[in-house]
């Protein structure tokens, strides 16, 4: 599945790779025309507050909002109302070096 979160083939040896869902009927709250923007806000603060907690730990992160949607959702067995916004890779760069090992 994890080939379907990003166009890159490093992805599928990281230890860990996050998909950030927006659901749009758990958003009742939020008037239809703006939950597209909250869905995206509330995702970026996710993101970042992962990346503050890997650079915290000394982990390597990286978001990518160019998914295969479509498979993706299929793949993770999403109801027509959800949606993959971002996936965020999350590795232990080798020492010296940013890369993942
Ligand atoms: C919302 C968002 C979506 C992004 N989507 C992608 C993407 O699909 N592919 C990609 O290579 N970089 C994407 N980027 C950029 C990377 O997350 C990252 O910022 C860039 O690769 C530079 O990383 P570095 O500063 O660690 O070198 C996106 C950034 C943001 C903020």
């Amino acid at each position: 599945m994890r080939s379907l979160t990003v166009y890159q083939d490093f992805v599928g040896i990281v230890p860990l790779d996050l998909v950030y869902v927006a659901s749009h009927g758990g958003m009742q709250y939020v008037p239809p025309k703006m939950r597209e923007t909250f869905a995206a806000a509330a995702a970026g603060v996710m993101v970042q507050n992962v990346y503050f907690y890997g650079a915290s730990a000394g982990l390597g992160a990286v978001v990518h909002g160019r998914l295969n949607w479509r498979q993706l959702a299929e793949h993770m067995s999403l109801n027509e109302d959800e949606v993959p916004i971002f996936s965020q890779t999350i590795w232990r760069p080798a020492p010296h070096n940013r890369a993942p090992v």
